[in-house]
């Protein structure tokens, strides 16, 4: 158990705060509120004291509570500081220095890990006085989650939305180095991203594919403890931390560091792989020249899913995705027994999947099909590794 010191501050983002302290008392937490002024507006002292079975504290100026215990102890005493929601002006306030309530005051007065969850307007997010708070907050050691982004409680559209309440817990389980760690020492190989097949020095054949879920699933299993291989295409994404990754062009590139990285304990191929190559490359730039090109010759790229499905080492559990637009099911359990998986993600890509922060999924099994609703990619990210964690 680990005692956490919740800051609810005043935004409407304030009522998840609420979801968040039972989440963290289902995961077994001790979790003390501070509610602020602005705070108050949104929630009660009493919801809070009611959901973490604890006094919530409210002023500096209470007599009795700094009797019973000191703001300098209630903020030493716990092992980590949470502030849900970061609104605009706490954030400020905290960057300034500023001690003119008990939050921002036990906030300074602290030893102890801060992590903040910011929720605000889109615009007061994007202000540079704002993004300069946060970045003061982060080069003094104090972890300032990502917004979401998406449709506000103001009406607007845009970063500045709390981040999902899983998402702040497995951030506060992160820094407290507990929470789920069933992979430790599995190694697990995941392929993300699309590939690109040269045509000439400057042209290619290309996907759409942006490599966010690939790169997802490889957060989420480390943060399972696994060891991650991480072989990406180009995508500019940054590498997600404890992740060893390898940057390729091609399939055949990706196609060799997959079998460098073996052996491995399971394999997720998320990548786009290209199916085809350019059979000749040309050394020099094409040039336009005055009638239609030469047509492009194809070749047939290996096949990195199908390949390891054969291969001695194969993983113990090989999973594949399956990026359709029409009859999504039938497609992924004929390329499931194709190709040799045990699992394959299916998912539709007729919308706006690539490149975009969302993922409708069907899990094709051997059991059957599970489909799962709608979800960020990240959240697909987060089930898909605890099946794995399951399955292992
Ligand atoms: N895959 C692979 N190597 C390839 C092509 C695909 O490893 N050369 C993997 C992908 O990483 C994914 C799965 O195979 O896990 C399915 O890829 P997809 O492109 O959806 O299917 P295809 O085999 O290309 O079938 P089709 O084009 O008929 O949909």
């Amino acid at each position: 158990m680990k005692r956490i010191l919740l800051i609810v501050g005043g935004g409407i983002a304030a009522y998840k705060a609420c979801e968040l302290i039972r989440e963290l008392r289902r995961a077994g937490h001790d979790v003390r509120c501070v509610l602020t002024e602005g705070g108050a507006h949104f929630v009660t002292a009493m919801t809070l004291a009611a959901l973490s079975e604890n006094k919530v504290h409210t002023t500096l100026w209470d007599l009795k509570d700094e009797a019973e215990m000191g703001h300098i102890r209630l903020s030493r005493e716990a092992d980590l500081l949470v502030v849900v929601p970061g609104t605009a002006d706490l954030i400020a306030r905290m960057a300034g220095g500023l001690a003119n309530d008990l939050a921002t005051t036990l906030l300074l007065a602290t030893d102890k890990p801060v992590l903040v969850a910011p929720a605000m307007n889109v615009r007061m997010w994007r202000h540079p006085a704002t993004q300069r708070n946060v970045a003061q907050l982060r080069s003094d050691g104090i972890q300032v989650m990502e917004p979401d982004e998406g449709a506000m409680a103001c009406g607007e559209f845009g970063p500045g939305r709390l981040p999902e309440v899983p998402a702040i817990v497995a951030a506060i389980e992160r820094k407290l180095g507990t929470g789920d760690r069933r992979l430790h020492g599995r190694h697990i190989l995941v392929t993300a991203g699309p590939t690109h097949e040269p045509i000439d020095p400057v042209r290619y054949i290309a996907n759409r594919s942006s490599g966010k879920q690939g790169f997802a699933i490889a957060a989420a299993l480390a943060r399972r403890g696994a060891r991650v291989t991480l072989v990406a295409g180009p995508v500019d994404l940054p590498t997600p931390a404890g992740v060893a990754r390898h940057d390729v062009e091609t399939a055949q590139q990706m196609s060799e560091a997959v079998a460098a990285a073996l052996p491995a304990d399971a394999a997720v191929m998320v990548a786009a792989v290209a199916d085809w190559r350019a059979a000749d490359v040309a050394a020099q730039k094409l040039k336009k020249g005055d009638d239609a090109p030469a047509p492009l010759r194809l070749a047939r790229n290996v096949d990195i899913l199908a390949t390891l499905a054969q291969d001695v080492r194969r993983p113990r559990l090989l999973i594949g995705f399956a990026a359709e637009t029409e009859q999504v099911l039938d497609h992924a359990q004929a390329k499931r027994r194709r190709k040799g998986a045990d699992w394959i993600v299916a998912n539709d890509v007729s919308g706006d999947v690539m490149g975009g922060d969302a993922n409708t999924v069907h899990l094709v099994t051997d059991d059957g099909v599970e489909s799962w609703e709608r979800l960020p990619k990240r959240l697909v990210a987060e089930r898909l590794a605890d099946r794995i964690a399951d399955a292992l």
